[in-house]
């Protein structure tokens, strides 16, 4: 990468005649720019697209956003997961709305202040809306960076990040919002993690891990730890109301969803009758297994369907159960629970 600007002029030209058409490059407005980069910082663009027209639709500008109903924004975002995105991405647009009289700020500190925003949906956001020249640093662009440089560093090392975000902003021209979705471009067309396509590469001339035969070899990332395996049994608690015992998630990462009772694998039944506040009458009927993976831990979940002739403030009427925001693993055993139910 010794001479940024034909690298700059090739990487751009490349993009200019080969970027996909994405619905979030259709617009200029930067409450949907940034939106889209909220839903992408961790999710992949296939998935995004129809969470983003749904979202265009019903939440198309900072007011509207602002003033959504909690649960019903869960709801919406429910299956991509990271729910702390969207709880802070609105807790911004509120402070926007307050500070700022609804329109993103094109300062990049007062950017930088607002809950949630980081280097990467800060560079991201203010290159792409605002074409300020910062750098947007993601798992695309640090093993194409990684490529070009041949730097055989630990690419999941935070200094190593900040690093490379400094030397991208040594060369990042006035386009900055092209260049940063150039680079991602290129990452997740041609610079793939594997069998990346060189020979149709534009940048190719300019890659150092090329030259010297060593693009197998890169990135270099330090193993993940493995992931924490969890087990728990999760339970169906009906009443003769036709009744769901459901609890909304306080103080986790999955704050505000919904959840069934859930329990470690070991925990016995007169424990889980004390935390519930209630007494069970039946013992359970297994109704089927889940497992969901996580980014640090693994479920695997067994469903037993309990009874109980009990009052409790959390029973849901069962058709209600749709409507609340769930998590997708959550998800996966609720519907081993809704088969069995059309069994029967
Ligand atoms: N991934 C993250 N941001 C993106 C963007 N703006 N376009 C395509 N993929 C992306
Ligand atoms: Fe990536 Fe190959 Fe292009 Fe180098 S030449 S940037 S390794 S696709």
């Amino acid at each position: 990468m010794l001479n940024s600007s034909e690298f700059n002029h090739n990487l751009l030209a490349w993009y200019q005649a080969n970027k996909r058409t994405l619905p979030w490059r259709q617009t200029r407005d930067p409450y949907l720019i940034w939106l889209s980069e909220v839903m992408l910082q961790q999710t992949q663009v296939t998935t995004v697209i129809p969470y983003y027209e749904k979202f265009i639709t019903k939440y198309p500008d900072i007011d509207s956003m602002a003033e959504a109903d909690e649960e019903a924004l869960l709801k919406d975002w429910e299956g991509l997961g990271y729910y702390n995105r969207i709880r802070n991405f609105q807790a911004a647009v509120k402070e926007v709305r307050e500070h700022y009289g609804s329109t993103v700020p094109e300062q990049p500190e007062a950017f930088f202040s607002l809950k949630g925003v980081g280097p990467y949906i800060g560079g991201a956001v203010q290159s792409i809306a605002f074409n300020h020249l910062l750098a947007a640093v993601d798992g695309n662009v640090l093993r194409v960076i990684s490529r070009l440089d041949a730097d055989d560093r630990d690419m999941t090392k935070a200094s190593v990040q900040k690093d490379v975000k400094k030397r991208i902003e040594e060369i990042i021209p006035l386009e900055a919002g092209d260049f940063n979705q150039a680079l991602m471009e290129l990452g997740a067309t041609v610079c793939t993690p594997r069998a990346p396509k060189c020979i149709m590469c534009p940048v190719q001339e300019h890659c150092e891990a090329y030259s010297r035969n060593i693009v197998s070899e890169l990135p270099v990332k330090k193993k993940a730890k493995r992931k924490n395996e969890l087990f728990y049994n999760v339970y169906f608690i009906l009443n003769d109301r036709n009744e769901i015992l459901m609890r909304k998630q306080e103080g986790t990462l999955l704050q505000g969803m919904y959840e069934l009772p859930k329990y470690d694998v070991d925990t016995s039944v007169e424990s889980i009758e004390e935390d519930l506040g209630l007494t069970i009458d039946t013992s359970g009927l297994h109704i089927g297994s889940g497992k969901h993976v996580f980014t640090h831990q693994v479920w695997f979940m067994e469903g037993y369907m309990l009874h109980t002739r009990d009052q409790h403030p959390d029973f849901v009427p069962l058709e209600a159960v749709e409507g609340l925001p769930m998590s997708r693993a959550m998800q996966k055993i609720y519907g081993q629970f809704e088969v069995s139910d059309e069994r029967m």
